[in-house]
Formats: structure tokens, C-alpha cells, sequence
């Protein structure tokens, strides 16, 4: 992981090292917490955070799902997001992760008279499926996980205790010779990603799943909003996994993924096995979106 130079805590700009919480930090124990991942692009009007508006909108949906009250205010945050990006004076492209959290005072599961904490960090941070993943794609298996079901979690929340799930499946993925893991809901049909939403591409027509089973994906609606705009036909539905074995092209999109092809699911090699030409099309767009190429989508940028 590249260091910055400061960590924002809670209003105050923190030397990178030195941003640090007691051992008993209510967090750090039962896992309530919620968080964003949100990406920063040079442009030739410097760096811009792509949809800082949305994220900001989700970090607080999320607390309030989890019925943790931020210690600050929208605004203060959002503001806090530009602050520390200048400050840091990055060169390169960064990935930003705030997080609202409980911090140290109470034991105990009742977690409502804990201290509330917000800190946001940000770095310098490269394809996080490879760069080589984003040209040829990636190898994925459907994992033994069911992704963390409606009537247990709240899978409209960022929440921290989420990632549990994910990050078992992320790690039998890996441990089994794969890049990627997708997740089914409890009905067998295709949920998502580790820390992506799964878009397929069949006789030309886009499709991904509902957000019943998925995170609202800031990225997906990103994709949908330009396929929209390129006059690709859009499905939103259920896909089982063989179909994804049968489709042209599957890619999967988050904020940390951007737009990556998937080359094989469990063994079987989709399509003719590398990048599809809507994808290619549609992760060119991204691109020229979040680096600020296209007007069109320029009022999702906010200047550093
Ligand atoms: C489980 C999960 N699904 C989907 C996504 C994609 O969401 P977004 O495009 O808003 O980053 C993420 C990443 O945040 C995620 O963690």
C-alpha cells in the first residue's frame, strides 16, 4: 500500500502514521461500521472524484441502515473528501475510503452509547484486478457462499460486517486458482461479485441482475447510464450461472474494478475468451467519463 501523507480524522488532518485507535475500539470488535470506496482521476484540469455526491449519499444511507449516527455532517465530510486530496498533493489516480465508525468507550453488543468516529484515507491505488485483468480478463468460480441473504444482513448498507462473506469467498477464489468470485443468492441465481456488480452481454443486449441481491452500485448505474446513451439495449433480470457460461461477454464494475472481463467462470471459457467488442466499448467510455474526455458526463467530477 503507497502512504499519503495525512489521514483525515474526525476534522483533523493526521500524519499518516500516526493515525491510530485504542485496542478496544467498539468496531474492531462486532464489526458495525460503514464505508465507501471512491476513486479520484487525474484529468487535464488536475484530479477529480468521480460521483463524490453519491457516495457521500451512500456512506450516510448506510449508517443509517445500521443505526449508527455520524459524529459530523454530511457537508463537513463531503467537504473533508476535497480538503484532504489537496493536501496530500497526489500525482497519481487514488482511491479514497471513508469510514464512520464506533470507536472506544463501551463493550457490550448494545452499541448506541459508543463514541461515533469518521475518518477518511486516501491513496494512490492502481487496477485493483490487475492491469492485465482489465485488458484479457479475469478467470472467476461461482463460490460455495451464499451472498449474505435479505432477511439476516442489510445489503443496501456498505457495512463493514458484510465484507465478512466477501472476503471468504475472495479468499477460496484465490486459494482455488481464480481471480474472482461471484456470489449466488439464496435462490441460485447471480447476486454479485465480491466488490462488483456482474453485467452479461447475450446477442447484444445488456443485462445485469436487480439490486435485490447487490449492492446499489454507483459504477453499474455509471454503465447503464452510458450503454443508455450508446443505444445498447438494457435488461435488468435474473442470470443463473450457466448462462453466463453461454453468453457472448460478462464483466463485472465497481468503483475499485472499473469495468473488468471475466474470460471463464468455473473452467468454461467465455465467448472466445477475451475482452468483447461491448465491452471494450463500454470501459472506454468509463474511462473517458471518470478521466473527464467526455462532456457528458463531466458533472459527475468534483475538482480538487
Ligand atoms: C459487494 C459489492 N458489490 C458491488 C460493488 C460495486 O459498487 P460501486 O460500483 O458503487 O463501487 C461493491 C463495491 O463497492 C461491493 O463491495
Amino acid at each position: 500500500m503507497k502512504e499519503a501523507k495525512y489521514i483525515w480524522m474526525d476534522g483533523e488532518l493526521v500524519p499518516w502514521q500516526e493515525a491510530k485507535v485504542h485496542v478496544l475500539t467498539h468496531t474492531l470488535h462486532y464489526g458495525n461500521a460503514v464505508f465507501e470506496g471512491t476513486r479520484a482521476y487525474q484529468t487535464t484540469d488536475g484530479l477529480a472524484i468521480f460521483r463524490l455526491e453519491e457516495h457521500c449519499r451512500r456512506l450516510y444511507n448506510s449508517a443509517k441502515i445500521v443505526a449508527i449516527e455520524p459524529n459530523l455532517d454530511y457537508e463537513t465530510v463531503k467537504q473533508a473528501h476535497i480538503e484532504l486530496l489537496r493536501v496530500n498533493e497526489f500525482s497519481e489516480n487514488v482511491y479514497i475510503r471513508p469510514l464512520i465508525y464506533l470507536g472506544y468507550g463501551v463493550m457490550g453488543l448494545y452499541h448506541k452509547h459508543a463514541p461515533v468516529q469518521t475518518m477518511i484515507a486516501a491513496w494512490e491505488w492502481g487496477a485493483y484486478l490487475g492491469e492485465e485483468g482489465l485488458e484479457n480478463g479475469i478467470k472467476c468460480c461461482t463460490s460455495s457462499i451464499t451472498r449474505n441473504p435479505n432477511r439476516s444482513t442489510f445489503g443496501k448498507a456498505k457495512a463493514a460486517a458484510n465484507y465478512l462473506n466477501s472476503q471468504m469467498a475472495k479468499y477460496e477464489a484465490i486459494e482455488n486458482g481464480f481471480e474472482e468470485a461471484l456470489m449466488l443468492d439464496e435462490n441460485g441465481f447471480i447476486a454479485e461479485g465480491t466488490g462488483e456488480c456482474v453485467f452479461v452481454v447475450r446477442d447484444g443486449v445488456l443485462i445485469s441482475p436487480p439490486n435485490d441481491n447487490s449492492l446499489e452500485s454507483i459504477t453499474q448505474s455509471t454503465i447503464l447510464e452510458i450503454a443508455r446513451d450508446m443505444g445498447i439495449p438494457i435488461e435488468r433480470r435474473n442470470i443463473t450461472r450457466d448462462e453466463i457460461y453461454i453468453a457472448d461477454e460478462v464483466f463485472l464494475t465497481g468503483t475499485a474494478a472499473e469495468v473488468t472481463p471475466v474470460n471463464s467462470l468455473d473452467h468454461r471459457v467465455i465467448g472466445n475468451g477475451r475482452r468483447g467488442p461491448v465491452t471494450e466499448n463500454l470501459q472506454s467510455a468509463y474511462f473517458d467519463a471518470v478521466h473527464g474526455r467526455d462532456e457528458k458526463y463531466r458533472h459527475y467530477l468534483t475538482f480538487i
